[in-house]
């Protein structure tokens, strides 16, 4: 073998095997560096006779030639490999929740709506909803709520100033006013829950100017009470996360339902618990009844031909007892501290499989 050939096998070999970017640098000045094995064999040449030296010239250069070539070469693959490396060990799953975990909480008011709203979609429920600023026909009239009755007092109604005609819109002090525009544009059956904000001018440990309530409705051909107290019962064992409930209907008046009704769950103390369900105390969870053939009728349904219930329940009250809350004004105080002390999880969505709190 030639001494070229024998350079230029080593100088290969030795390329073959660098590791690393710096070990291929290493052989570069080895082979090709002011000092290194060609320049030092290309610095002889002087000494050379002409013809000799030509082409002993040529080889010397096509070898480096072939070295450098051959350097890029590996130069390339090993940095290849090196971002190969980093794209496999610095990938990023955007899927995964960010890091801390976000500090956002899920407020108890949006939480127990979502429970709510979970249970009865289950049952075959949809969603309605209507506008905070309502009419006095929609709030009151088509309800049944007499003019000048006393009932329209019980509300303690926010008003807005007069108009032209001498009309005066309100916030909304119910939900109910989303029973007449459902009924008024949607034909039978009808199985609705309405979430929402409602406004009464009010404000102590438990009252808040605003607050929210959730309605249900229903109506049907052969629609009567058993129904509605099945209905309620099965929501309450759910949402209270019980096998069944005890409960107790007592006859009350609302102007839009007949019979009407506040139903009661029992309850006992255990220590600082409260265990809804069972025992012996009794608890007001909401009001409800069967709605009167007069509404019907002011929504162009015919009573003798369509019945149906109604029921309207205080969200933050339910929130209050099932968290254990003892101050409905810290609901909207907006205390970050508060929030993070009694709200959940935004990654946990309350559903029946999995359960609805956790
Ligand atoms: N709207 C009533 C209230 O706010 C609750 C209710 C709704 C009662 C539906 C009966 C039927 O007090």
């Amino acid at each position: 073998m030639s001494e070229i050939e024998k350079i230029e096998s080593e100088t290969l070999a030795r390329i073959a095997a660098s590791q690393t970017i710096a070990a291929l640098d290493d052989v570069r000045v080895a082979a090709l560096g002011k000092k290194g094995v060609i320049s030092e064999r290309m610095k002889s040449l002087g000494k050379m006779d002409p013809e000799a030296r030509k082409s002993a010239g040529a080889a010397y250069n096509t070898l480096k030639a072939k070295i450098a070539a051959a350097i890029d070469a590996k130069k390339t693959q090993l940095e290849n490999a090196e971002l190969d490396r980093r794209l496999a060990t610095e990938t990023l799953d955007v899927t995964l929740p960010i890091a801390p975990l976000p500090k956002g909480r899920i407020h108890p008011v949006t939480q127990v709506t979502e429970e709510i709203i979970a249970i009865f979609s289950a049952m075959g429920f949809d969603v309605a909803e209507g506008p905070d600023i309502e009419d006095d026909f929609h709030n009151f009239t088509a309800l049944n709520f007499p003019p000048d009755h006393p009932a329209r007092e019980m509300h303690d109604t926010f008003f807005f100033n007069e108009k032209e005609d001498g009309s005066r819109m309100l916030l909304r002090t119910h939900t109910s006013p989303v029973q007449i525009r459902t009924m008024m544009s949607q034909k039978p059956p009808i199985r609705i829950i309405i979430p929402g904000r409602t406004f009464r001018c009010d404000s102590d440990q438990t009252h808040t100017p605003m607050f929210h309530q959730v309605e249900g409705l229903v109506i049907d051909r052969e629609t009567h009470m058993g129904h509605l107290k099945g209905t309620l019962e099965a929501f309450c064992s759910a949402f209270f996360e019980v096998d069944s409930v005890k409960t107790r209907f007592r006859p009350h008046f609302f102007p839009f339902t007949e019979p009407s009704a506040e139903m009661d769950i029992g309850y006992e103390r255990v220590g600082n618990e409260i265990r809804m369900g069972a025992g012996e105390k009794w608890m007001e969870i909401l009001g409800c009844g069967m709605v009167h053939p007069n509404v019907l009728r002011n929504c162009g349904l015919d009573p003798d031909i369509y019945q149906g219930f109604a029921f309207g329940m205080g969200v933050d009250r339910l929130a209050m007892l099932k968290y254990g809350i003892p101050d409905l004004r810290d609901f909207f105080a907006a205390d970050a501290r508060w929030l993070t002390h009694y709200g959940f999880d935004p990654l946990d969505q309350p559903n029946l499989s999995t359960g609805l709190s956790r």
